[in-house]
């Protein structure tokens, strides 16, 4: 999704000053709202975000007909629905194809040929997933760059998991559209095999659909995953978590793993606390569980 659907929470300037379009944010008001981002999603909110914050939620005061932030404190202390429109409002889902193309280098050339000769179920987790460009890109990955590079899938049982905290990217994942300028970043040949044209963009063929489940999870709540993951992508997602957090869910995901399963981080993340010494790095930002002997 571009920045239009959920612009960056990035270093903003001012702090605290009412504007013609916005109801002051006071330092208090602000506390607040940061520790409820924390309780709720582990996200952690420096003040310089303050301009940031507030612009995103002008548009939920004017919803709810407020024109202080201290009422609309009010109404999130009372209200869990509209909490939860609040932390949803506060997450950012900047993604595109192919975004960070090494990950999906290493998954073709040296991830893709070990499933291929796999024997049983094939797991795959796009973990904080936003709009689905993530995982439609790790499901072309896997169809190939034609109809017959597909075929293996055929008679293996593949599934791709999508899950992240905000449903209005879960339901774009659903529903699979994106617009032209998305889809541009998509390198033909998968963009011709693999999107068919539709209004104003392009829909994901069947093939590719077929193998994704959406779902609404917060990573930190259990997660209902019965199987052990070959593969876990979690990028750009834990920069928004302190460090105890990030700990916490990377030993989980590590636990999530069979032996031998990959992990894909961010760019600029790495991995900190138990799950840096149980993963064995094996090229940026890639890691793999060792394989029991
Ligand atoms: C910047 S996007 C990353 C999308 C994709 N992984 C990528 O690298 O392009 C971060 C996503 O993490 C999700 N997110 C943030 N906190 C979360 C949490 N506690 N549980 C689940 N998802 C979360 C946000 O809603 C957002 O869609």
């Amino acid at each position: 999704m571009s920045p239009a659907g959920g612009a960056a929470l990035a270093p903003a300037g001012a702090t605290g000053t009412a504007t013609s379009h916005n109801a002051e944010l006071t330092p208090r008001d602000f506390a607040a709202i940061a520790a409820i981002m924390h309780e709720d999603a582990r996200i952690a909110l420096s003040e310089a975000k303050t301009t940031l914050v507030q612009s995103r939620l002008a548009r939920r005061l004017r919803e709810h007909g407020l024109s202080r932030y201290s009422d609309y404190i009010a109404l999130i202390q009372s209200d869990p629905k509209e909490r939860h429109a609040m932390v949803v409002a506060l997450t950012t889902n900047h993604t595109h194809f192919f975004r960070e193309p090494h990950h999906f280098d290493h998954f073709r050339e040296t991830v893709l040929p070990v499933l291929k000769r796999k024997q049983g179920p094939i797991r795959i987790w796009s973990a904080g997933c936003s709009s689905g460009e993530e995982v439609y890109t790790i499901a072309m990955c896997l169809l190939g760059t034609d109809r017959t590079s597909a075929s293996w899938l055929r008679n293996a049982d593949v599934r791709l998991l999508a899950t992240d905290i905000a449903p209005h990217v879960v339901e774009s994942v659903q529903r699979g559209f994106y617009a032209e300028q998305a889809a541009n970043g998509v390198p033909e040949p998968y963009r011709s095999t693999w999107m068919r044209p539709a209004p104003g963009g392009f829909v994901m063929a069947e093939e590719a659909r077929q193998l994704v489940t959406a779902k609404v999870l917060n990573l930190f709540e259990p997660w209902p995953l019965k199987a052990a993951y070959d593969i876990i992508f979690c990028r750009n997602v834990m920069i928004y978590f302190g460090d105890p957090a990030k700990e916490e869910l990377e030993d989980r995901f590590v636990n999530q793993l069979a032996p031998g399963a990959h992990l894909y981080i961010g760019h600029s993340e790495r991995l900190i606390g138990p799950a840096a010494s149980r993963m064995r790095s094996c090229g940026h930002t890639i890691y793999q569980r060792p394989e029991v002997h």
